[in-house]
């Protein structure tokens, strides 16, 4: 079945979470990339806790509480200021490089967003990036109120996109992510960009790519 459209994950595939490093490295000098990378796995951790729990909070606080973590235990003090100069940043994450060119090869087929992110976190990063136009649909978790790798999250974007599950790749850098996709039955595409082995979750990625870039002539073949 060709594919009609194309999902794509946020947070580590389109935009990159660890351009804060630079202000936190501003703010915290030799802990930046430390504070960005415990800020992003807690994030994380906190999202598939908070689905067990069943005690949703939207992303935006749920990144908020994991920066207050990655502060205190890395003994960087954080203040309203700096806490709100760092939430700031991520409405503002910079999109890699190898995004733009690809979107636009890619743009016969329909193109979507599905991420946990908060549509107060997204709606302005997708504007910030210039890529309002681009995406037939930015889809939160936020109206489910459950985190990927949840399967309906990844059914909602099925029903947002009305198209079939058979026609929908999904595509994302976080491996834990494109392995959810698959296991709910879509295409999977894991862009790989870190050269990291692939999580032991019982499925794995249908393809897996070093960057967004090889994604346009993978599916025109
Ligand atoms: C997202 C997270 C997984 O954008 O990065 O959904």
């Amino acid at each position: 079945m060709p594919l009609k459209a194309l999902v794509f994950d946020a947070y580590g595939t389109l935009f990159d979470v660890h351009s804060v490093i630079r202000r936190c490295e501003q703010l915290w000098p030799g802990k930046g990339e430390r504070i960005s990378q415990l800020w992003r796995s807690k994030q994380l951790e906190y999202t598939w806790q908070r689905s067990l729990m069943r005690r949703y909070e939207p992303f935006s606080l749920v990144t908020r509480a994991a920066l207050d973590y990655a502060c205190e235990i890395l003994g960087a003090a954080l203040g309203p200021r700096e806490a709100e100069l760092l939430m700031r940043d991520y409405l503002e994450l910079a999109a890699y490089p190898d995004v733009a060119a690809a979107l636009e090869k890619l743009s016969a087929l329909r193109l979507a967003i599905l991420s946990n992110g908060s549509p107060d976190m997204l709606d302005p990063l997708v504007k910030h990036c210039g890529m309002e136009r681009v995406f037939a649909a930015v889809i939160s978790v936020d109206e489910l109120r459950v985190y990927k790798p949840a399967p309906e999250v990844y059914a909602l974007a099925v029903s947002k996109l009305g198209v079939s599950a058979d026609e929908i790749g999904f595509v994302s850098s976080n491996c834990w992510d494109a392995i959810g996709a698959k296991s709910f039955g879509l295409s999977t595409y894991w862009i790989n960009r870190g050269g990291a082995p692939v999580d032991r979750l019982g499925f794995a990625p249908d393809r897996r790519l070093n960057g967004l870039g090889e994604l346009p002539a993978l599916l025109a073949r």
